[in-house]
């Protein structure tokens, strides 16, 4: 399913994107009539999967800001005149694309080791559907992703996950500590982005955090992300910890992976912060 090579791979996963090959293109789960089928089941047995827009051309809106007029499944109908963008998440949840997923991990493995396995907290299959010219808001993920191009054609910008002017280390806190749309585009920094071009049988991994947006051309579009969540010890804690010194204690403290010591002693402290305040209000929900 996937064409990982592996030197590629070891250099640049999970650091820097790298684009790869697949073999989803053509594939019948991927076609409108079967999707239409998945967003009707979605929004009737697990709505929170659900997450649709329409409209949208500012790429720092807040996602979840605008709604469509019209059922998940009439917008698909509708999509080449909706201006919508459609996502479809944890499409496991049904079995065929619980095997497709299966088959992808299991490349995946192949290529890295089997000790990634252990990092594996929840690995899923989103899809995404988007009319013509739409863009997908500038943002961050929770998740490491190969996102896969199936139908139509677009350009995806992503900036470096290192690059600290384009996104500050208090960015980072806020968004596994608060806020899904902490991050903040800067139009200015545009330039120091790669713009991938996807196209259907190529796909792009996207690493943890980094920076992207999405500007799809005049089709419809349709891409697959292969993804999997991390435990939260390994982000989540650490930046949960120094969110807690910034904001309350107005300290400026050291960004993970720069201290085994200081990591090893903040990671307990941002797992019962993170407890805390889950149990408050809410859990973050991430995208
Ligand atoms: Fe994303």
């Amino acid at each position: 399913m996937l064409d990982l090579k592996p030197e590629v791979f070891r250099e640049h996963f999970n650091s820097r994107h790298f684009v790869l090959h697949h073999e989803l293109t053509g594939h019948p789960l991927f076609e409108l009539p079967r999707l239409i089928e998945l967003a009707r089941d979605t929004a009737a047995k697990r709505p929170d999967d659900l997450y649709y827009d329409a409209g949208v051309t500012d790429l720092n809106e807040r996602w979840g800001t605008s709604r469509c007029e019209f059922p998940v499944d009439e917008t698909i109908r509708r999509i080449e005149n909706a201006g919508a963008f459609i996502i479809l998440k944890r499409a496991e949840s049904d079995p065929a694309y619980a095997g497709l997923l299966q088959r992808c991990i299991s490349d995946l493995l192949q290529i890295s080791g089997r000790e990634l396995e252990r990092k594996m907290r929840r690995r899923e299959v989103i899809l995404f559907i988007t009319s013509p010219r739409r863009i997908t808001t500038y943002h961050i993920d929770s998740e490491t992703n190969f996102l896969l191009q199936v139908h139509g054609e677009k350009d995806i910008s992503i900036f470096s996950k290192f690059d600290r002017e384009v996104l500050p280390e208090e960015e980072i806190e806020r968004f596994w500590c608060e806020d899904n749309n902490a991050a903040i585009y800067k139009p200015e920094l545009q330039h120091h982005a790669d713009v991938v071009r996807l196209v259907p049988g190529n796909g792009v991994h996207i690493p943890v955090n980094a920076p992207h947006w999405v500007q799809n051309d005049n089709n419809i579009s349709v891409s697959v992300s292969i993804n999997y969540h991390s435990w939260d010890s390994e982000y989540a804690h650490l930046y949960c910890a120094n969110y807690f010194l910034r904001r309350k204690l107005g300290l400026k403290p050291t960004p993970p992976a720069r201290s085994p010591w200081l990591d090893f002693l903040k990671r307990p402290v941002g797992a019962a912060l993170l407890k805390y305040k889950d149990r408050r209000h809410g859990p973050v929900r991430k995208r």
